[in-house]
C-alpha cells in the first residue's frame, strides 16, 4: 500500500520505518530525514542508508497518490491548553489540495477533536490510530506494541488501517474515535499516577524508616500491580507523561467545566518531587 507519513519526529519515524518493508512510505516533513537522522531522532534505524528506501516529498499536492496519510504531528500543552495548531494547519492545506483521502491521525489529540475534524471536512474519512511507544525505543515499541487501538466511524477506512497491521501480533482495537482519544489520554495519566502513588509511599517509607526498594521489589511480584513506576523517588518526565497530564486536566476543566480530584494530586505530588529533586542537585 502506498503510505503517505507527515512529521518525522519520534512516532513518524517509527511509523514510517516500522511499515517499510511492506509498503511504500512517502515521507512529508519540512526537515531531510538525513538530517532527522543526524540530529538522533531516528536513532534506533540501523543504517542511515535505510532511508534511501523512502520517498521525501515537500509538496503537499504529493500526498494525493497515498492511500492512507499518516498524520504524526506534535501536540505540546501550552498555558492555554493542548495546541492542536499543526494539524489544523496540515489539514486546512490538504483540504485546499486534496479531493479526498484517508486521514489518520496518530498524534494526541483531546476527546472530540476528530469528530470536528471528520464535522469539518466531510470529504476525507478521519481514522484516530494513537501511538504508545517510548522514546528510547521508537521502532521496536512501534513493530511490538500490546495492542493497536484504531477508532474510526467509516468501516473501510477502518479496514484498510487494519490491513496496514495485519502482521502484527496484538488485539487490534476498534473504537470510535472519542474513545480512542480517551484511551490514549487514560493510558498515559494512568501511568504517571502509578508513579505519583509510588513517590508517595516513599516518602512515607523514609519517614518511618522502611525500606522502599525493598518494598518495591516485593509489590511488583503481584501481577496486577507489575515493576513498572513502583521504585519512587523520582518524579514522572519525558515529553509525554507530564505533557499529556497537564493538557488533559487543562481540556477537562477549563474546557469541559468538570472537576478532577485525583489527576490533578497525581500532578501535586509530581511538582512537588520536582521541586525536591532540584532543591538536591542545587544543594
Ligand atoms: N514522543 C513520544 O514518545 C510519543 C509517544 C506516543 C505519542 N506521541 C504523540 O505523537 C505526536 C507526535 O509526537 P512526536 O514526539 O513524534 O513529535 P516530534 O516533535 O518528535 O516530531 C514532530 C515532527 O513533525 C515535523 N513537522 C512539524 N510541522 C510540520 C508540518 N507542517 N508538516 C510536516 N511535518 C511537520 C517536525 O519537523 C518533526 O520532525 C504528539 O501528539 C505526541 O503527543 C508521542
Amino acid at each position: 500500500m502506498k503510505i503517505a507519513v507527515v512529521g518525522w519526529g519520534y512516532v513518524g519515524a517509527a511509523t514510517g520505518l516500522g511499515l517499510k518493508d511492506h509498503h511504500e512510505i512517502i515521507a512529508y516533513d519540512p526537515y531531510k530525514l538525513t538530517a532527522l537522522y543526524s540530529m538522533n531522532i531516528l536513532r534506533e534505524l540501523p543504517a542511515m542508508s535505510e532511508l534511501v528506501k523512502i520517498k521525501q516529498v515537500y509538496d503537499i499536492s504529493d500526498l494525493r497518490e497515498a492511500e492512507l496519510i499518516f498524520v504524526c504531528l506534535p501536540t505540546p500543552t501550552t498555558e492555554n491548553g493542548v495546541d492542536t495548531s499543526y494539524i489544523d494547519k496540515i489539514l486546512d492545506d490538504l483540504n485546499q489540495k486534496l479531493d479526498k483521502g484517508i486521514i489518520v491521525i496518530r498524534s494526541t489529540t483531546p476527546p472530540g477533536t476528530i469528530k470536528k475534524y471528520q464535522e469539518k471536512y466531510p470529504k476525507f474519512q478521519f481514522v484516530h490510530n494513537p501511538e504508545f511507544l517510548r522514546e528510547r525505543t521508537p521502532v521496536s515499541d512501534f513493530l511490538n506494541p500490546d495492542r493497536i487501538v484504531i477508532g474510526g466511524t467509516h468501516d473501510d477506512a477502518i479496514k484498510k488501517v487494519m490491513d496496514v497491521y495485519k502482521l502484527f501480533d496484538c488485539q487490534k482495537c476498534v473504537t470510535d474515535t472519542t474513545t480512542s482519544e480517551m484511551i490514549k489520554y487514560a493510558s498515559n495519566i494512568f501511568l504517571a499516577n502509578k508513579i505519583s502513588f509510588f513517590n508517595e509511599i516513599h516518602n512515607v517509607c523514609k519517614v518511618v524508616g522502611a525500606d522502599h526498594k525493598k518494598l518495591a521489589d516485593v509489590v511488583a511480584l503481584d501481577r496486577r500491580i507489575g515493576h513498572y513506576g513502583v521504585n519512587g523517588g523520582k518524579p514522572y518526565g519525558g515529553s509525554c507523561l507530564p505533557k499529556d497530564t497537564d493538557g488533559f486536566i487543562h481540556f477537562v476543566e477549563n474546557h469541559l467545566k468538570h472537576e478532577l480530584h485525583l489527576i490533578k494530586a497525581t500532578k501535586k505530588v509530581n511538582d512537588e518531587m520536582k521541586k525536591h529533586e532540584e532543591g538536591e542537585k542545587r544543594e
